[in-house]
């Protein structure tokens, strides 16, 4: 699937000049078999044809089910793998297969914050020596002058910085996690990859980590591409949302766009899943429950990827295009970018206002005291669609508008 680089919506705040160009990215593991002789008989198309670009001082979203190439994406960008096909250009700099010294240069510029504070830090290693450890590869400063500059990062990450001397093993998840993010900050990075960053944390330390990427955003001009498996954490923290599933972008637009007007399925399908703060609204709600796992991107389903499992194509009967032909993205609104060829069917359908706040058959009165379409949100989706009336789970960390909390 080939798509231009989409420059993206306006958005408040964020610089204009793309800082992240990415074109057509394909990342395919092979696989091999047989033991003396190894044969290529096929690839794990991970990543197979994302294009996305990111301004300078924005934060872009990606969201999906685990497996559906999230991380890889990221990991490719970053230049951990060599992409199979595409482009990736950073500040105006293509690295898509850069070596030596233009690597390093961009290596300085993107950092990654990994999932899992446990697994990603060396026990080994005090934090000091963590957080140095990228100064010293990149040979920036002398050690006084690095040892400074470490005491300044733990500072900054709010750790005291005479605990640089302990180990991982002697901080909670939360105060690992920001050694992590002092050790991608050290170089001065100007984009930054989070890779759910906060899901291997307590809900109470949830908070307090994207408080300080939002913080640490204003400070350093950061860039965010933040990775996440569902919608309840990336809403706030997002100017800009992509949804991603098994290998490609299903629908990419503004944060504020896509909780107001979903226009993919799967959004539809994720959005169900993401507890709305008002309780008469939550309680009638359902949760659209997806079939199944995504399907193993070695041998993707033909077609919409996406129609092994898609409630829309069940309702409208099963439609032969889903099976034969490939989505590409299109644009439906400004900036607003969706892969289904059925899109205008989403827009204004009930199960699309099932999932916005204030929408679609809610009642107007908060009381209860409405009358009339709020028995539509408890009857079934129409086309036998696989809902169910799960509650959603527990609330993500509250937290105020981005906006708000800037002011
Ligand atoms: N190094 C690798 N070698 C082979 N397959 C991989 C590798 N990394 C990821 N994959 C496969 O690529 C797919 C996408 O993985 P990943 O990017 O980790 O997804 P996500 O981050 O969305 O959970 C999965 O099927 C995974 O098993
Ligand atoms: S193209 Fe068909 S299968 Fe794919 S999301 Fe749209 S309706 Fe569903
Ligand atoms: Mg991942």
């Amino acid at each position: 699937m080939t798509t231009p680089i989409e420059p993206g919506a306006a958005v408040t705040g964020a610089y204009s000049r793309p800082l992240l160009q990415v074109e057509d990215l394909r990342m395919y593991f092979p696989i091999t078999s047989g033991t003396l002789i190894s044969r290529h008989v096929g690839d794990v198309k991970a990543v197979d044809g994302v294009s996305l670009s990111i301004k300078k001082g924005e934060t872009v979203g990606l969201v999906g089910e685990s497996g559906c190439g999230k991380s890889t994406v990221g990991r490719t960008i970053l230049r951990l793998y060599e992409p199979t096909g595409g482009r990736i250009v950073v500040d105006g700099q293509d690295i898509t297969h850069a070596g030596g010294k233009q690597l390093r240069a961009a290596r300085r510029q993107m950092q990654m914050i990994f999932q899992d504070p446990y697994a990603s830090l060396n026990p080994r290693m005090t934090a000091a020596g963590i957080v140095s450890e990228p100064l010293e590869i990149h040979g920036v400063g002398e050690p006084r002058a690095r040892r400074e500059r470490v005491r300044d990062l733990l500072g900054i990450v709010g750790l005291d910085p005479d605990y640089g001397d302990r180990f991982p093993h002697e901080f909670s998840g939360g105060q690992r996690q920001r050694i992590g993010v002092a050790r991608a900050l050290a170089l001065h990075p100007d984009l930054i990859v989070a890779d759910e960053p906060i899901s291997a944390l307590d809900v109470s330390i949830q908070a307090q980590i994207i408080n300080l990427l939002e913080k640490l955003q204003d400070e350093f001009k950061l860039t965010y591409l933040f990775i996440a498996h569902d919608l309840s954490v990336v809403r706030h923290i997002s100017d800009r949302i992509a949804v991603m599933y098994l290998g490609r972008l299903v629908e990419v637009t503004t944060a504020r766009a896509l909780y107001e007007r979903p226009l993919h399925p799967y959004t539809v399908a994720l959005l169900s899943a993401v507890p709305i703060p008002d309780p008469v609204i939550e309680n009638r709600r359902q949760r659209i429950i997806l079939a199944g796992d995504v399907p193993s991107p070695s041998n993707p389903p033909s077609g919409c990827h996406f129609h092994t499992r898609c409630w829309l194509r069940t309702r409208l009967g099963n439609p032969e295009r889903c099976v034969a032909e490939a989505p590409v993205l299109r644009t439906m609104g400004t900036g607003h970018e969706v892969a289904c060829h059925f899109a205008e069917e989403v827009d204004g359908s009930p199960e699309q206002g099932l999932q916005v706040k204030g929408a679609g058959p809610a009642p107007t009165s908060a009381t209860g005291g409405g009358s009339g379409s709020g028995s539509a949100a408890a009857g079934p989706v129409p086309g036998g669609a696989a809902v169910s009336a799960v509650n959603p789970p527990a609330a993500p960390p509250a937290r105020s508008s981005r906006k708000r909390e800037r002011s």
